[in-house]
């Protein structure tokens, strides 16, 4: 797993949308490229870039598929809350040739949630898997909506909240975490995992616990992030501020690796 630590938000933000129009770009006339994505603050800084990008002519999406990572369960797509709405009203709408049709976001008003789980994973398959799932962590290093202790080989369905993410979450209710939907719909770490290629991105002193644990701590389901410590092609990029946790050695090495990779 490489660590890629930029000095503040708006760097890590640039480097993470540069490498996603790369890999666009670079997928040019070898069929649809497959995108997963997620929603939350931390990732709005490279959906603005990327916005830019499209509307500079730098990348198209004309060719994208996308799905997203998780849904509230219960939360129609009109709710202020929905991450549909947070989709669309903070990349979609504002993108010049994303056609509707290749937009994917889980349901959370389905009738049968975990048949509409299944099927997610069988469009997933059906277009050869996802090349790039983008993604951001929580404060207790859940991916998605996966929080501590769910398998690492999980995939799409149904999960609980825990009552500290729904504290977290609460401050988009009212401040109200008993208005938080108790459940939701999410990705797997399995279905992450399965991507051939995990962005992940990890920016302020509240994150930097989750860091640490997930890069120097073992591979647990405590941190269900820390899975991707197994795959083969996963990048965390950070900001300074989510590195306060890890040790001065490790911070060091990762500069040194990045180094590296610029010779
Ligand atoms: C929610 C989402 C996660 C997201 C997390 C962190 O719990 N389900 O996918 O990573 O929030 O959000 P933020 O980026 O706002 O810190």
């Amino acid at each position: 797993m490489r660590v890629v630590i930029q000095e503040n938000y708006d760097k890590m933000s640039q480097w993470a949308a540069n490498v996603i129009a790369a890999r666009i770009n670079g997928h040019r006339g070898k069929g649809p490229f497959v995108l997963g994505l997620p929603t939350g603050s931390s990732p709005l800084g490279v959906y603005r870039e990327l916005i830019r990008k499209n509307k500079a002519g730098e990348v198209s999406f004309a060719d994208v598929v996308t799905f997203n990572m998780d849904e509230y369960l219960g939360l129609p797509r009109e709710h202020d809350q929905s991450y549909w709405r947070f989709m669309h009203e903070n990349f979609f709408d504002h993108l010049t040739d994303m056609r509707p049709e290749n937009v994917h976001i889980l349901n959370g008003m389905a009738p049968d949630p975990e048949a509409e789980c299944r099927q997610y994973e069988e469009q997933i398959a059906a277009l050869g898997g996802i090349d790039l799932f983008l993604g951001g962590i929580g404060v207790d290093g859940h991916l998605a909506f996966n929080e501590p202790y769910t398998s690492l080989t999980s995939r799409t369905g149904v999960r609980v909240l825990t009552t500290d993410t729904r504290i977290v979450n609460s401050r988009f209710f009212g401040n109200d975490p008993e208005k938080v939907p108790a459940k939701a719909l999410s990705v797997g770490i399995g279905t992450v995992t399965d991507a051939k290629e995990v962005l992940i991105l990890i920016s302020g002193h509240n994150k930097a616990r989750a860091l640490a644990a997930v890069v120097e701590g073992g591979v647990s389901q405590k941190w269900t992030c820390s899975a991707l410590q197994m795959h083969n092609n996963a990048v965390i990029a950070c900001d300074e501020d989510a590195c306060g946790e890890l040790t001065v050695d490790t911070y060091k090495y990762f500069l040194d690796i990045e180094r590296g990779e610029r010779l």
